[in-house]
This record gives structure tokens, sequence and C-alpha cells, in this order.
């Protein structure tokens, strides 16, 4: 088990990753000095697979255990099962020392995170990260919330949790599809900050697809390791360096708000968005073409996509995109761009034409 330390000024907590963690939940939450009665937020395939080992160590710690499982998918982060999760809570006789535990992806860690954040003014929170994306990204961080009609994500807390538990070996009943989406932000530690990561994507490409144990751990270790530090630093994202953690983001949520959220999966819209973004350093000379290349072959190679092309989409349509999130930003549209893979800087005022550019690359035209 290998343990990464997160600051924040809530309370510092660790994160701890390994294979086979799920059975030492109990002694993990003892070991923080909790105690009580812990409340496991889930969605029934996932508690089917996990909740066993997590209930059984539980209870052989001393703790009493509750259950409640959200829907399936994006919806779950409403307003509606917000609600409902406090009713249960209170149903259940839960109080201001009990515990709230996710176990599942990151749709069940921001929902409970959230409820854990409010329930009683603020109640301990535990994040076991299921899917890849909950591991590498949306366990670490403290961002907390639910979606409303208008948009998502639009309410919400920082809300660090007391601890976050990544067994990597559950990782092996993921959808391929989940599994190689979350990859893409893996590769994006590597372009942001870390080329030895990189490499080993290039070099163990087949393993990681085969699912392989060892090296999956490695991954979700190194990049952990590197939200961890961002957001040690710079937790509110008000220093400015939280935001390297959008590289290829503004590109993809162009791409994603344009398609309503349907065909593309989140990862699958940052391949192509760090693509587009990789291809405008390159016109800006601040990024070599061979690099930029690789890029797109170790993506190509990871099963994800790195164009638009076949999802009939109009290049005015995703430039308004992107203008209407600069609004949303105070009027910067600023972009996280490559110099070289393992470094990034910060670009504003970037011509348009060049946008233009890029886009019209990625749409095949
Ligand atoms: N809080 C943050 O900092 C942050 C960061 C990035 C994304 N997010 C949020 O995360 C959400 C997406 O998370 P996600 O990609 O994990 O999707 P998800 O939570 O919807 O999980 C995907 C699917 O996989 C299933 N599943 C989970 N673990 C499994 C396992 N081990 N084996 C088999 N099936 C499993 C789930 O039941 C679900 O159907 C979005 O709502 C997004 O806004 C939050
Ligand atoms: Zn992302």
């Amino acid at each position: 088990m290998k343990s990464i330390s997160v600051k924040s000024r809530h309370q510092d907590y660790r994160i701890v990753v390994g294979q086979g963690l799920l059975k030492k939940t109990g002694s993990l939450l003892k070991a923080l000095g909790l105690r009580g009665k812990v409340f496991i937020v889930s969605q029934s395939r996932v508690a089917q697979l996990y909740a066993g080992p997590v209930k059984k160590s539980l209870r052989q710690n001393g703790f009493a255990v509750a259950e409640h499982n959200l829907p399936d998918g994006e919806e779950a982060k409403s307003e509606k099962e917000l609600f409902q999760t406090y009713h249960d809570l209170l149903d259940k006789d839960f109080e201001r020392r009990d515990i709230v535990l996710a176990l599942g992806g990151g749709v069940v860690g921001d929902l409970a995170g959230f409820a854990a954040s409010t329930f009683l003014r603020g109640v301990p929170f535990v994040n076991i990260g299921t899917t890849l994306l909950a591991q590498v990204d949306s366990s670490i961080g403290g961002k907390t919330g639910i979606n409303l009609g208008q948009g998502k994500n639009l309410v919400g807390a920082f809300y660090p949790s007391r601890l976050v538990i990544s067994d990597t070996e559950v990782l092996k009943t993921l959808p391929d599809r989940d599994l190689h989406a979350s990859l893409a932000e893996v590769v994006k530690y590597g372009v942001i900050r870390d080329l030895k990561l990189f490499s080993l994507i290039e070099k163990k490409t087949e393993d990681i697809l085969a699912k392989e144990s060892s090296i999956l751990e490695k991954l979700v270790l190194a990049s952990a390791r590197i939200k961890a530090g961002v957001v040690s630093r710079d937790e509110f994202e008000t220093q400015g360096e939280r935001m390297i953690l959008n590289f290829g983001h503004t590109f993809a949520h162009a791409f994603e708000q344009t398609l309503n959220y349907r065909k593309l999966m989140h990862g699958e819209a940052v391949a192509i968005g760090m693509v587009c973004a990789a291809r405008l350093a390159n016109r800006l000379k601040l990024f070599p073409f061979s690099e930029t290349s690789r890029l797109v072959r170790v993506l190509e190679n990871l099963h994800l996509p790195v164009s638009l092309s076949g999802l009939d989409l109009d290049r005015q349509d995703i430039l308004s995109g992107m203008l209407h999130d600069k609004k949303k930003r105070a009027g910067k549209l600023r972009f996280v761009l490559p110099t070289k893979i393992g470094r990034v800087i910060i670009r504003e005022n970037i011509p348009s034409k060049l946008l233009k550019e890029v886009v019209d690359e990625s749409l095949g035209k």
C-alpha cells in the first residue's frame, strides 16, 4: 500500500493506493480515529461487486453499516437524489460524528461528498473511487456537487475527504470504453507534468489495455501524486496552478456542450481537445510537430478518438461554445499549452484565426 498526502485548509488527508485495499477499509477508518456508523453511498452494480468486503471489514472493526444506492448515470447527481440521501440519513439516525462513505465512480463521489458537506453542517467523508476516473481525478481535491437543469456541477462545495482509498483491483471489472476514456486523463498528467509517466504509457500500452494490475497501480499512483501536489498548492483554484489540470479541457468542454453531452464520453472529448491544444501550441511555435504526432499516436493506441470527424459538428457552434465558457470565466479565454511533454504554460489572447484552423483540422476540413 502506497500513501500520498494532500494538504487542505480544512484538514490534510491521505490517499492510499494498492491492490486489495477494500478489505482494509475498517482498519483504515479506525486508524484515523473515526467511529460510529458508516453510510455507504453506491450504485447497485458497484455495490453487488464490491460492498461485501467493505461492509465486512467495517463491521469487524466495530462500525455499524447502512447502505444507500443511487441510480446509474449522471442523472444521479440531482436535487432529488441529494434530498433522498438526506432523508435516508435521518431515517437511519445518522449523527454528526457518523461517516458518509462513497463507493463508486465520480457520480457517487460528487453527490455523496456534497451530501456529507451539508448534512448536519458537515459529517466526515471517505471516498473509495471505483473507476479509473475517480482514482486519478474526481476523488482528489475536494470538489463535490450536483447538477441542476441549467447545467453541470452548478451547486457544490470544496469539502475534502478524511481519506481516499484507491483499490486498483476493482478496475478489472470496468467496461473497456470507461477505462479508455479515463486513460485520456492519465495521458494528460503525463503531458502537463511527467515525461516518465508518458513514456510508461507508450511502452506498456498492451498491458494497460489488458487491465494488468501492477501497471494500473503505477498509473493511478503517478496520476494521484500529480493531482495531489497541484491541489495541495492551489486548493481553491486561486493561484493559477490548478488550471493546468484543464489541459485539453477548454476544447473538450466546447465539444461536449455542442454535442449536449451525448456521443462522446468526457475523456474522449479530452483526448480530442489535447490534440487540438497541441496543434495550437505547434502553430504558436511552442511545441514541435513530432511531439504532437507522438501524443496522437499514444491516444490512438489507447483506442481514443483524436479528431471530430464523423460527429457532425459545426465549427461555429464549437467556437461559440468556447466564447460562452470564456464569459463564465471573467472574460478570459485561457489555454493550457504544452512546450514539451511534461511541461505546459498558460496563454491568453490566442488569435481566433488559429483557433479556427485547429478546429477545422479536427473536423477534417
Ligand atoms: N469532483 C471532481 O473533482 C471531479 C473531477 C472529474 C469528474 N467529476 C465527475 O465525475 C463524474 C464521472 O465519473 P465516472 O467517469 O467515474 O463515471 P460514473 O461515476 O458514472 O461511473 C461510470 C459507470 O461505471 C460503473 N462502475 C463504477 N465502478 C465500477 C467498477 N469497478 N466496475 C464496473 N463498473 C463500475 C458505475 O456504476 C457507472 O455506471 C461526472 O459527474 C463528473 O462531473 C468530478
Ligand atoms: Zn477531465
